[in-house]
């Protein structure tokens, strides 16, 4: 992360708490999966054993449309525009690092189809009632960045859960299972979970979801057999919880 970055993060993170149930309300759109959304609207696996915690979404997409709010004007959402400005950036460099490593041209720009997601884990039950605040998932999309503010976050590598550790200015990139597709399963997606702290204590996680572009067209690297990525990519999507991603326009 850069120092730009790292500042809008902590904005975003520390300033959540200052975010009234008024503004968390009226700037709300879950038809895009935008704004602020609820306690438990999301789930990795089954809708019962919702995810525990509440959501802050942020599109370069649907910026331009919520104009007119005055949230839009806040110093919050300054710090959401900004982080996105940069971390799309770095997110698109490196999805078009990996295809230059398997010999396959560039992906069309995926910052329209791509957000950032901060979650916001407060209620906690004990342990001994639940082991995941997160479930064990995959997140389905190309490419995931993760940046949490508290331990918590794991990996599972066969039956065990290898902790995430980093460094204050690092984040996490996991492969999702779109980039397995792609790759025509040389990449295997990255299963990770959230594990439920010990003691009752807030957690946040700022999350940068990396799809496809809606107006690209896709190739398997290996077997070089076109490949319908925008069904997957909403069929993911739709399976967390949210409502579908609008797919612009068709590939040529
Ligand atoms: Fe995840």
């Amino acid at each position: 992360m850069t120092v730009e970055m790292r500042k809008n993060y902590l904005l975003l993170v520390d300033g959540f708490l200052a975010v009234t149930t008024k503004i968390k309300e009226t700037y709300s759109f879950s038809e895009d999966t935008d704004g602020f959304l609820p306690f438990g609207s999301e789930y990795a696996h089954v809708s019962d054993n919702p995810d525990l915690c509440e959501r802050f979404c942020y599109w370069h997409t649907h910026s331009n449309k919520r104009q007119d709010h005055p949230f839009s004007q806040s110093p919050y959402l300054r710090a959401a525009a900004a982080y996105e400005s940069e971390i799309t950036g770095l997110a698109q460099q490196i999805i078009n690092g990996i295809c230059r490593e398997f010999g396959a041209p560039p992906l069309a720009s995926i910052r329209d189809s791509s957000y950032l997601q901060l979650c916001v884990y407060g209620q906690n039950p004990s342990p001994s009632e639940r082991q995941f605040a997160q479930d064990p998932h995959e997140d389905g999309h190309l490419l995931t960045f993760i940046r949490p503010n508290r331990d918590g976050l794991v990996i599972l590598r066969g039956s065990a859960l290898e902790p995430v550790r980093l460094l204050e200015n690092e984040l996490a990139v996991l492969s999702g299972s779109l980039l397995t597709q792609l790759s025509d399963c040389a990449i295997p997606a990255t299963y990770h979970a959230v594990l439920v702290p010990s003691q009752p204590i807030q957690r946040s996680s700022l999350v940068y979801f990396v799809n496809p572009s809606s107006s690209d067209a896709f190739i398997g690297f290996r077997r070089k057999k076109p490949l319908d990525l925008l069904a997957t990519m909403n069929a993911h999507h739709t399976g967390f919880g949210n409502r579908p991603i609008a797919v612009t326009s068709k590939p040529a």
